[in-house]
């Protein structure tokens, strides 16, 4: 049988991840592939720096040595950012390989044309990693409750900044602090801006609407407000009213059109999005059918979001070589109504 070969594009806090659980899950993920698989070569930026993986892998900072690799079958994005992302991603699927990423920047501002690109060359386009780590949700969203007419999503979606409020809450941490400690286990984005700013939730926002809702929505339709203005005072003054401070992502469909928004909210102390804590994200979702449904676990981090990345390959994996009857494809859409932006 044919070796599977992957290209990791990043060796950073995901891609070593990805290399670590894959060395460590070998043998079960091998079984159920059905196939040999590895890593043929991992892009880095920096060929000199040390990293923390002891395997048998060859690192290169040339993409051409992968995208041209006529043996590699999966290229694996994990670089984040939107730019070299994007062409990479894009030149990888017109060059028959499909495409595993964990990247909601390029999903949320140009997720249309990445589907288009996997339609056109007839290749697979994964992207569970990109939205709450190790949480299963675009799957749930895309397979399990698509037979529901989904009114409403509230989810906490962002590890770092609800890691920051809770030492901020519980401990009287000082923000620098938080988000320095949130940098250090490696939840943060490069440029944390887009954690503390609202932006790395809003994304997420706009990737779980998009499919939820069956339409596109994008970073631009949603209303955003980070947690940069949160100070110590708004957070006694939400313990003395019986509250805590928590950065929510809500996005509605109603008579009204979609409304997605993004912005810290005073939510009651024994509300069940309360108790979820630290690097903790959960996502609520209301479906006709299903009723209330509830989605929980670690949002960011090495070896969360690696479980997602892997599970995206071995899915790809299982199929290659078969009738490719029965995936998912993403271009079904309709155009629907967006709230107008707030006055
Ligand atoms: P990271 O720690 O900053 O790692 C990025 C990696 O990409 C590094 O190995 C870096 O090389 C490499 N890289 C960046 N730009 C490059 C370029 N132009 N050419 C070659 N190599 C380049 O990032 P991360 O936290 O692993 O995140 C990766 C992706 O996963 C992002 O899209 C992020 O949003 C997403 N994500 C992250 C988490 C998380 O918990 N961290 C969770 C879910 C999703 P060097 O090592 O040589 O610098
Ligand atoms: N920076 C992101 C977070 C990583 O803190 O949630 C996971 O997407």
């Amino acid at each position: 049988a044919k070796k599977i070969k992957l290209g990791l594009l990043g060796c950073g806090t995901v891609g070593t991840g990805v290399l670590k659980v894959l060395q460590e899950n070998y043998h079960d993920i091998r079984a159920k592939i059905g196939n040999d698989i590895e890593v043929s070569k991992v892009l880095v930026r920096n060929l000199n720096k040390k990293r923390d993986f002891n395997g048998d892998v060859v690192f290169t900072d040339n993409i051409d040595d992968i995208l041209n690799d006529e043996s590699i079958d999966i290229v694996v994005e994990l670089l984040g950012g939107i730019h070299p992302a994007r062409e990479y991603m894009l030149k990888a699927m017109e060059n028959g390989k499909h495409v595993v990423t964990a990247n909601k920047d390029v999903l949320a501002q140009f997720g249309k044309d990445m589907f288009d690109a996997a339609e056109k060359h007839d290749v697979d386009f994964m992207f569970e990693a990109s939205v709450a780590g190790g949480i299963p949700i675009i799957t749930p969203l895309k397979q399990c409750l698509t037979a529901n007419k989904i009114t409403e999503l509230i989810g906490i979606v962002n590890g770092t900044t609800n890691y920051m409020l809770t030492k901020m809450t519980e401990q009287g941490m000082d923000y620098d602090t938080a988000l320095a400690r949130a940098q250090a286990k490696g939840y943060a984005e490069a440029d944390p801006t887009a954690d503390v700013a609202g932006l790395d939730a809003a994304r997420k926002a706009a990737i779980l609407s998009s499919i939820a809702f069956n339409t596109r929505v994008s970073l631009e339709d949603v209303k955003v407000e980070g947690i940069t203005n949160i100070t110590p005072e708004d957070i006694t003054y939400a313990k003395e009213l019986g509250y805590i401070i928590k950065l929510l992502a809500i996005a509605k469909h109603t008579e009204d059109g979609i409304d997605v928004r993004v912005h810290p909210t005073f939510i009651d102390k024994d509300h069940p999005l309360a108790s979820v804590r630290n690097v903790f994200n959960a996502i609520f979702i209301h479906g006709n059918a299903v009723g209330d449904t509830m989605f929980y676990g670690k949002g960011a981090g090495e070896r969360p979001t690696a479980s997602a990345v892997l599970a995206d390959i071995i899915d790809v994996a299982r199929d290659m070589g078969k009738d490719r009857f029965g995936k998912i494809r993403c271009t079904c859409y309709e155009e629907k109504k967006l709230c107008p932006p707030d006055k």
